[in-house]
């Protein structure tokens, strides 16, 4: 029998979905429904705007190549990528038995599209930046787990745009890697290289989720970071950034990454003798940051 009742309806679906043999699966089905159907309702949606989300969907589907990536863009503006990084660090993180002073881990934040496997390997002190475009910054902390103590060959794999927020991925017919490399902590988890001190930037506006964030009357930058995986064996990996203090949108990142642990105020410097000994002609900044790894649950 056919019901004019739009909550019937919702029942009828949750009815069809409550079979669903995986319990997961059969919960995050549930919760959908019923909060999409909720939505719908609510908001007393019309056809034409039903019909122009699914066109929002397929446009945003029909811009992603092997080099970008707009469902993550999407994820990453409405702030779900935020929430699900926050979720998953407190789920994973161990508790600390009774009696260990404990510092809460570094927070993570989002990993952004421009993340690229396999950066060259290099020595602690490097000049991982060499011919990038950008005033020079040295980089230096330790690694410590949340205990404090510090650990040694934790793999920092780092990546930043130039020091005019364009990421080496985004140049047409550039093929090799600028700005990126992996180190490894010394035996006291100390590490240090040179980079470019990052600058603000726009997420690409020329897609649906452009046309999307300008039609919140929203501005399209990231404030200036420089991205860090850390990881290390029985601990969390984390993905995070150093965000510069003062940035421009530090207040307002479009994507919601910014945590205020994750913020350093850079040092400028005359030329002259940087921390590392090296002769520097032009000035420079220095950055200081330490990275907490949390335990890894059993
Ligand atoms: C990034 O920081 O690289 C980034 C993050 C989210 C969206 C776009 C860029
Ligand atoms: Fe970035």
């Amino acid at each position: 029998m056919q019901h004019s009742d739009p909550l019937h309806l919702t029942r009828t679906v949750l009815e069809r979905v409550a079979n669903t043999p995986d319990p997961r699966f059969r919960l995050l089905m549930t919760t959908l429904v019923t909060k999409l159907h909720e939505f719908i309702r609510e908001v007393d949606l019309t056809p034409e705007e039903w019909m122009a989300a699914i066109e929002f969907l397929t446009a945003t589907g029909q811009t992603c190549t092997d080099k970008r990536q707009e469902f993550i863009l999407l994820s990453d503006t409405l702030g779900a990528s935020m929430q699900v990084v926050m979720l998953a660090q407190a789920r994973a993180s161990a508790s600390v038995p009774e009696g260990v002073a404990a510092t809460p881990a570094t927070e993570a934040t989002v990993q952004g599209p421009y993340y690229w496997e396999g950066a060259p390997e290099r020595e602690l002190g490097s000049n991982i930046a060499e011919g990038v475009r950008g005033e020079p910054a040295y980089y230096h902390g330790r690694v410590t787990d949340t205990a404090g103590r510090p650990l040694a060959g934790v793999l920092l794999d780092i990546w930043s745009g130039d020091g005019e927020g364009v990421y080496d991925m985004q140049v047409a017919g550039q093929n090799e890697m600028l700005a990126r490399a992996r180190l490894r902590t010394d035996a006291q988890g100390r590490y240090a290289f040179w980079s470019i001190r990052p600058s603000y930037y726009p997420i690409p506006m020329d897609g649906p989720v452009g046309r999307m964030v300008q039609g919140f009357g929203q501005h399209p930058n990231r404030p200036g970071h420089i991205h860090f995986k850390v990881s290390a064996p029985g601990h969390v990996d984390i993905t995070t950034h150093i965000f510069v203090a003062n940035s421009p949108y530090i207040e307002s990142d479009v994507v919601f990454g910014v945590r205020d642990s994750l913020i350093v105020e850079f040092q400028p410097h005359a030329p002259g003798r940087a921390p590392d000994g090296r002769e520097m002609k032009a000035p420079f900044w220095t950055a200081e940051y330490d990275f907490r790894l949390a335990p890894a649950r059993a």
